[in-house]
């Protein structure tokens, strides 16, 4: 299993970016300042975009594992690989995400905690109401973990 830094032509990753935000102008605010990792096990299974926010936080924007290859593994392996890079660099990791079953209990089994919330947030910034499990995305959830 490797990780690597995808410097050029991050867009190559496009479907895989596409399965945790599905609005690519969306993408496109965060993708060229960020720094993008893959994890390739046989192939690529899943990514991951961190970004500077400044004051010592680093965010992760986006990360994703191949439908097929999820519940493996490789996303915790992706957060505990960041997680151990940019230690000593930033105090806290975040990341931010709809209120969802499917993403919250992962959060918080990679040592995440629930930190606070932007209102509106997927109202706001998407062109069309997204759903997950069924339930309408309204608000952001914001989760840290210490570096
Ligand atoms: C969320 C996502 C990145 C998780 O990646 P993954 O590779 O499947 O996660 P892992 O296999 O590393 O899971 C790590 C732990 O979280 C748990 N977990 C993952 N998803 C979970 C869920 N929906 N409910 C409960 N636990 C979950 C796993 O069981 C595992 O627990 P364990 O360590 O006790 O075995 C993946 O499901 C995905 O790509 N989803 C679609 C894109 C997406 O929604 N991205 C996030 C946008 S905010």
């Amino acid at each position: 299993m490797k990780i690597k830094e995808i410097k050029e032509n991050k867009k190559q990753f496009l479907p895989l970016l596409l399965l945790a935000d599905e609005q690519e102008d969306m993408i496109d605010r965060y993708l060229n300042r960020g720094t993008m990792y893959v994890l390739d096990d046989g192939g690529v299974k899943s990514e991951c975009v961190v970004t500077d926010e400044g004051g010592g936080v680093l965010e992760i924007k986006n990360i994703s594992t191949e439908p097929e290859y999820q519940g493996k593994g490789y996303g915790k392996v992706l957060i505990d690989f960041v997680a151990a890079k940019y230690k000593g660099r930033y105090s806290i990791l975040q990341v931010g995400t709809g209120d969802s079953p499917l993403t919250i209990p992962f959060y918080e089994k990679c040592g995440f905690i629930r930190s606070y919330s932007i209102k509106n947030f997927f109202i706001d910034n998407y062109d069309h109401p997204i759903y997950e499990a069924g339930m309408q995305l309204i608000d952001m959830i914001m989760l840290q973990r210490k570096l």
